[in-house]
């Protein structure tokens, strides 16, 4: 089968085309074939080696110290199931599914095996191979983020970075569970986070939040900006949240999606002696998150915004256009450009 790998860290360009083995299940897995799969921010964290401040140390005993200890990189996928395991019950050959390799990757490739009980879950009726294949990643990382803050309706969010892959599914999220939804984003991506449903939007590059005394009982931080460095300034010139802690209501949570380990360490105590909460690290790669979405997408309460296409010859383009940090919610690999529903040449419009 064909894949592209990573032997080292480096720019996009590193990520070469080989021929590999194709898998063979093992009793309790599927092989599925690959039609789409996505270039997330973790996908080109790993492949830069661009971890956050205090954590490339301990990220090289993890990922590999040269390059990736699992060299074909990607986070999500879907595809067809084209053989099964002797044991396996719940899938059989032909079934449309999508499924998130999550920290295990591998999904840059034409084929990736998944346990049935794993992270793989039915395609809903009606979304093509490449919507299918991104919602997870962002989709997970929110679920799991709400859930340990016991995210409740009513409650005010504010969710930094509210275009990205992670911001745009937390915005769905948190207005489906009741929640009151404010947005960070710029002003180019205003309208795009209304119609994902938060009721009001900050534009960093004019405003920092809570700038009019608003205060809130969940703050999402998707963009770090809590880190002194990287990230932490926005374009435009405006000072980042000076402290997001302060801008919680008493008993209020900061989900510290992106941030550095100093961070990590030091908020929480900080949080305590305030009465509030910080809930950061690596989300929980749960199967039953696929589950809860892939339900979600059939009642309509949620969809996906696909920014950018990009045939899998083109992953060193797609995996640049990421590295931007501009990108708005996902980019999508067409891993077998023929099952790809859209009209293509290279780069491809928002749909
Ligand atoms: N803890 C975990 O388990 C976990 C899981 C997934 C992801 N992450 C981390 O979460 C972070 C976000 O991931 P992602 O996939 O959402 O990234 P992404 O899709 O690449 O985010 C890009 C978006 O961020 C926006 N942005 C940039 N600076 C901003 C600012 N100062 N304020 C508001 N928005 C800003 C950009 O909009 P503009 O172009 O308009 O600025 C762009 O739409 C990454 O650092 C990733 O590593 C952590």
């Amino acid at each position: 089968m064909k894949a592209f790998v990573c032997e080292k860290y480096g720019p996009p360009g590193v990520l070469q085309l080989r021929e590999l083995p194709t898998p063979v299940p093992r009793a309790n897995e599927v092989l599925i074939r690959v039609r789409a799969a996505t270039v997330t921010s973790g996908d080109r964290r790993v492949r830069a080696f661009d971890l956050p401040a205090g954590m490339r140390s301990v990220g090289r005993l993890f990922l590999g110290w040269h390059g990736p200890r699992k060299p074909v990189l990607g986070t999500e996928l879907a595809g067809d199931v084209t053989a099964v395991g002797k044991d396996v019950s719940r899938f059989s050959v032909g079934d449309r599914v999508f499924a998130f390799p999550g920290a295990g990757m591998g999904a840059y490739a034409e084929y990736r095996c998944m346990p049935e009980a794993g992270a793989v879950a039915a395609i809903p009726e009606g979304l093509s191979y490449e919507e299918a294949a991104t919602l997870s990643f962002g989709g997970a990382t929110a679920l799991d983020f709400f859930r340990k803050a016991g995210l409740r309706a009513g409650e005010k969010v504010l969710i930094i970075g509210a275009s990205g892959g992670v911001g745009s599914a937390a915005v769905q999220l948190a207005r489906h569970l009741g929640a009151r939804v404010t947005g960070v984003c710029s002003g180019a991506n205003r309208e795009l986070v209304r119609s994902l449903g938060a009721d009001s939007v900050i534009d960093y590059t004019r405003q920092n939040p809570g700038v009019g005394g608003d205060r809130y009982d969940v703050i999402m931080d998707t963009v770090g900006t809590t880190q002194a460095g990287a990230g932490a300034t926005p374009r435009g010139g405006t000072k980042p949240p000076q402290d997001l802690l302060e801008l919680l209501n008493p008993g209020g949570r900061l989900l510290l999606v992106a941030a550095g380990l100093a961070e990590m360490l030091r908020l929480p105590v900080a949080a305590r002696w305030r009465g509030k909460r910080v809930i950061a690290g690596p989300a929980d790669e749960r199967p039953e998150y696929l589950h809860q979405l892939a339900d979600l997408v059939r009642a309509g309460a949620y969809t996906v915004f696909i920014d950018r296409r990009y045939r899998f010859e083109d992953i060193a383009k797609a995996h640049g256009y990421v590295d931007t940090g501009r990108k708005r919610g996902n980019v999508v690999l067409l891993v077998d450009t023929a099952a790809s529903t859209s009209a293509h040449d290279g780069v491809l419009p928002a749909t």
